[in-house]
């Protein structure tokens, strides 16, 4: 029997966080023993907000290294840059031309962004999520493996595919989400009720892949707890705590 294909990818934007290889990367590694694994540097997708073209060709390699550093092998996995690959932009056209207006309107990560970035809502923002769905169909993914917040755009991608198989008969694999079992969902260490972002504007509030030993004990260290005299699990009451209690036990494995 042929191997389950998975596609998954992360945006080229600065440095990586803790939150990204816990809740994504390091799981890449060990389905591609088991699966036919397509993992992407989504460049394309950076381009919503405005980008320094030296940097960003420099956050391309530099994920790409980052993606070889966390296991992915390329002996055994196909790693590629979304650029490079012009069917991806190609076939967003087409299922450009099957996504309504009012499906796109409803997506929380475009409601949140054109929030942050008001100066700047332009139509690629709005039609991100088929350029994502592209990205998926064009490799008939059974699997995504995608965080939470990445759900509904994976709702979206099964939506326009099976609007175009009703339409031209059975073209693209309907693909479903994968949530890793322990993909841990990593919390800002100094706002632990949001989650841990690469552009978090608070101080200390992210762990960063590239940061030094010593300056990531610093930011262990400084990180929000509460006033209670006791560790334990309670992500309602103890958000901080617990927070830093699932990113112990998704590094060492103890549950
Ligand atoms: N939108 C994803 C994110 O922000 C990145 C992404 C782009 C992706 N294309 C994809 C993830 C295809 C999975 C599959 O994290």
């Amino acid at each position: 029997m042929s191997k389950k294909v998975i596609l998954s990818g992360v945006q080229s934007t600065g440095n990586l966080t803790l939150g990204n290889y816990l809740g994504a990367i390091k799981n890449w590694k060990k389905m591609q023993e088991d699966y036919e694994c397509h993992y992407m540097i989504a460049n394309l997708h950076t381009l919503t907000i405005r980008n320094d073209p030296e940097k960003l060709r420099s956050n391309t390699l530099n994920l790409l290294a980052l993606y070889i550093a966390a296991g992915i092998d390329p002996e055994k996995s196909n790693i590629f840059i979304q650029s490079q690959v012009a069917s991806h932009a190609e076939l967003a056209w087409v299922l450009n031309c099957f996504t309504y207006m009012g499906e796109l309107s409803r997506m929380t990560q475009f409601k949140d962004k054109s929030t942050k970035h008001a100066d700047n809502i332009n139509s690629g923002l709005f039609t991100y999520p088929v350029l994502m769905a592209a990205d998926i169909l064009l490799y008939q993914a059974d699997l995504v493996p995608v965080g939470e917040d990445q759900k509904q755009h994976l709702e979206i991608t099964r939506d326009i595919a099976e609007r175009f198989n009703g339409i031209y008969g059975k073209t693209f694999k309907i693909p479903e989400a994968y949530i890793g079992e322990n993909a841990a969902r990593v919390m800002g260490l100094q706002d632990p009720t949001s989650k841990m972002s690469k552009s978090s504007v608070i101080p200390n509030d992210s762990i960063f892949l590239n940061d030094e030993p010593d300056e990531i004990m610093k930011k262990f260290k400084k990180s929000v707890t509460d006033s209670e005299n006791i560790v334990r699990f309670d992500v309602k009451e103890k958000p901080g705590i617990s927070n830093l209690i699932s990113i112990y036990s998704a590094i060492t494995r103890k549950k």
